[in-house]
């Protein structure tokens, strides 16, 4: 191709991502794209957001080995897990998802296939971190690295579940058995990256901000948190110290009766973490 040839293809291919990226304004900035919740997006964004999914998922996992979790563990551990934290939103073989599961958009599957389609450590991936943009939760704060890899095996088990064992199973564990970590107790120094973690696990970020770090439509409900590190007192009413801090995060009200913020049902390590984090923002 000759130097005129060159250049007409490179203003035609200009010209063309200049029209894409300003019909795609257009839609976007005149509200035209639907977001209700009740409608799918259209097919070949759908199917965007899916591949990006699917290749995030298998990128992120593929260094993760699954260890092996014994039987009784899947069929015990694994089957609370399950009911207390994701029957609700997933159902199960004869079982529907609570009602405002039926009507998320993103629907949550069956998970009955989800064997199908991710090997164990992706399934193990999705449910410590969760997807974004999706309603599925993280659990890395809510659940232990052993009842996590025991509710990923029991995943992997749906498939071969006939809704009469499957009953049979959450039956058994409706006997009062919970899916929570224990011992609740720190059993090390304050992780920051980790107590950064806690602040979206935590629900913190609906409330506030940390200019430059946590990002979240604008919330004006509690303070700023930027500067923690250099602030003398706690809700004005404690010093500014670890220990305080950690009791505040868990119990706001013994700190301050009466206040505002509400505890969010946080493990001490936890507590440890997001202080250690908030002690870093200078
Ligand atoms: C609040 C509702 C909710 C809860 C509770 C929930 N999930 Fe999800 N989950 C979702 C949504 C929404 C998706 C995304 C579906 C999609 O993008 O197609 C999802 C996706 C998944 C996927 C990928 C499914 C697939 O076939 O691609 C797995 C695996 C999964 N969840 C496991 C779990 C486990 C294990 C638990 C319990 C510890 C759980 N989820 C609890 C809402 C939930
Ligand atoms: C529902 C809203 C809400 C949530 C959720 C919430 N907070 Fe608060 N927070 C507040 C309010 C309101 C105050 C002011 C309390 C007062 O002075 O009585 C506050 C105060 C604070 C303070 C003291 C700030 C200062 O200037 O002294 C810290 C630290 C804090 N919150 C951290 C957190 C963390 C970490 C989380 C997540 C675990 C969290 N908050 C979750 C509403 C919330």
């Amino acid at each position: 191709m000759d130097k005129r040839g060159v250049k007409i293809v490179a203003l035609t291919l200009v010209a063309i991502s200049t029209s894409c990226i300003a019909v795609v304004w257009i839609v976007l900035s005149g509200g035209f794209y639907n977001v209700a919740g009740n409608v799918q997006h259209l097919p070949p964004v759908h199917s965007l957001f899916e591949y990006a999914l699917q290749e995030s998922v298998r990128y992120h996992a593929k260094d993760i080995v699954a260890p092996a979790t014994p039987e009784a563990s899947v069929m015990e551990r694994g089957a609370i897990c399950y009911q207390n934290k994701c029957l609700q939103c997933h159902g199960g073989p004869g079982v529907a998802p609570n009602d405002f599961a039926q009507s998320m958009q993103p629907l949550p599957g069956p998970l009955m296939d989800a064997p199908q389609r991710w090997h164990a450590r992706e399934i193990y991936w999705i449910t410590l971190n969760g997807l974004k943009m999706t309603g599925m939760p993280a659990w890395e704060h809510r659940l232990s690295e052993e009842d996590l890899w025991a509710v990923t095996a029991f995943v992997q088990k749906l498939p071969s579940l006939t809704p009469v064992k499957f009953a049979q199973l959450m039956s058994h564990s409706q006997a009062g058995q919970r899916c929570e970590r224990t011992p609740d107790g720190a059993t090390r120094a304050g992780d920051i990256e980790r107590g950064k973690r806690a602040f979206y696990a935590y629900a913190c970020m609906g409330c506030h901000t940390i200019p430059g770090i946590i990002f979240f439509p604008d919330p004006q409900v509690g303070p700023p948190l930027s500067g923690m590190a250099s602030r003398t007192r706690i809700a004005g009413v404690v010093d500014n110290t670890e220990a305080h801090m950690v009791r505040w995060l868990r119990d706001p009200n013994a700190v301050k009766p009466g206040t505002a913020m509400p505890a969010m049902g946080m493990t001490e390590q936890d507590a440890v973490d997001l202080a250690a984090f908030l002690a870093s923002l200078r």
